[in-house]
């Protein structure tokens, strides 16, 4: 991929990258359509990468199926797919490891420690096998966008990131590889999530409610009322830059970033919603 990634560059080719775990969904393709659209050459990488799975974690029951991610790849007009295999990216000698400090140890790390610690290892990895010019990620994900973003900037790679919108279903479930644990019940009340965002959205920009203990309490009530079968584990106010936590709305200016994690049944989803204030 290396030599691939060194040819193009040469020829003048500017390369646009999509790091993937596979299983692809819509939300993969849109990423693929706009570095379709900006990049020369479109490689996207499908790798499920043990290092930021906890040991608890779903690391084994990932959804795989390289030949149905192959075909999609090929519909989005992906020109080069890499797909190596653990003992490629992890070798036995394997002992550098990035770290984002603090950043990393809020909101998601809180539950999930080291998780992102094996996604900015993964990810400065992979840009250093694909050498893109252009990086294309989900807002879905919105701290690990935040954490690449400082970790880019902070090491100086000069890699130009593209966030693109998160892409849902009719119901306003945003799409995940991890839906297929849903049952078709789940998905239809975990839709509730993206409403409990836009309501909050709404009760900060429109009932102008400061209160960031009252405003998680209602949204906590909300989800509990409208969906009986979800368990909250957290809901976040921040900025979307260092991820710090807001506390006084009325004075904040800037991208309000509200994030949260619900579990339906055995299955950890999460989401957000990002504004200007
Ligand atoms: P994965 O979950 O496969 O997601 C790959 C990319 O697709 C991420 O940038 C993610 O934010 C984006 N994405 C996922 N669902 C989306 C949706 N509904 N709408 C828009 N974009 C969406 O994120 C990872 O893999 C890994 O952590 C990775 C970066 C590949 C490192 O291992």
């Amino acid at each position: 991929m290396q030599d691939i990634s060194n040819f193009l560059k040469r020829t003048g080719r500017k390369i646009g990258f999509i790091p993937t775990m596979g299983f692809l969904h819509e939300g993969h393709c849109s990423l693929m359509l706009k570095a379709r659209d900006e990049a020369d050459t479109v490689i996207t990488s499908i790798f499920v990468n043990p290092a930021q799975f906890g040991p608890s974690e779903d690391f084994n029951q990932y959804p795989r199926d390289f030949l149905r991610d192959y075909h999609i790849c090929k519909s989005c007009g992906v020109d080069y797919i890499f797909y190596p295999e653990s003992k490629d990216i992890y070798p036995n000698d394997f002992l550098t490891y990035v770290e984002v400090k603090e950043m990393s140890e809020k909101l998601e790390g809180k539950f999930r420690p080291g998780h992102f610690a094996g996604v900015a290892t993964v990810v400065l990895k992979l840009f250093n096998i694909t050498k893109p010019d252009l990086a294309y990620f989900g807002q879905k994900d919105a701290q690990q966008v935040a954490i690449i973003k400082k970790m880019t900037d902070n090491l100086n790679l000069d890699i130009k990131l593209r966030i693109c919108e998160t892409v849902r279903e009719e119901n306003g479930l945003a799409k995940s590889s991890r839906n297929t644990y849903l049952t078709k019940e789940q998905k239809e009340e975990a839709a509730v999530l993206n409403k409990a965002l836009n309501e909050a959205k709404r009760l900060i920009l429109e009932e102008e409610m400061h209160d960031i203990k009252e405003l998680k309490k209602e949204v906590k009530k909300y989800i509990e009322t409208n969906s009986p079968n979800s368990s909250l584990q957290y809901i976040a106010v921040t900025d979307f830059i260092n991820l710090e936590k807001i506390s006084d709305l009325k004075e904040y200016k800037g991208d309000v970033l509200i994030s949260l994690a619900a579990y339906y049944g055995k299955t950890r989803l999460i989401d957000n919603i990002i504004f200007e204030k």
